[in-house]
């Protein structure tokens, strides 16, 4: 499939938006301040903390699994059986204590972090796929 470009300009912080690639949702959040803060400390509940797994480009094998910080970029799909986990920006906590935003995958239950980490105890056996991506500009991705 093509690549697809994205206008990412207007994305305010703690949005996420979808798109659509190869036939696969992509999502495109904008992780706030506050998230990004409370990244590092989601750590020892993660399975693949330091995205060993190769789930990622190599240049989006760091803490935040993005080229940007403020961007992050994956394929909303599950990684247990395929469903789309759903975007908690303020209610994750009753998923996980202590951890604000993520993303819960209703099918079987497993959880993300905010860079698309599993934690442990859930069904989902590996991170998030995050999909090959370049800036073109500030205000411009390109997917693929
Ligand atoms: Fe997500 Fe099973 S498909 S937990």
């Amino acid at each position: 499939g093509a690549p697809v470009e994205v206008n990412i300009s207007k994305v305010e912080p703690g949005q996420l938006i979808r798109v659509e690639w190869r036939g696969k949702p992509v999502w495109v959040v904008r992780r706030t301040e506050e998230v990004l803060q409370q990244l590092p400390e989601n750590d020892d509940q993660l399975r693949d903390p330091d995205s060993v797994e190769m789930q990622q480009p190599e240049y989006a094998k760091n803490p935040g699994r993005s080229i940007k910080p403020e961007f992050f970029i994956a394929v909303g799909i599950c990684t247990h059986l395929g469903c789309s986990p759903t975007y908690l920006p303020d209610s994750f906590g009753e998923q996980v204590e202590g951890v604000t935003s993520g993303f819960f995958c209703p099918c079987h239950g497993s959880k993300f972090d905010m860079a698309g980490r599993v934690f442990q105890g859930v069904p989902a056996p590996l991170n998030l796929v995050i999909p090959p991506h370049q800036y073109v500009d500030d205000g411009t991705v390109l997917i693929g």
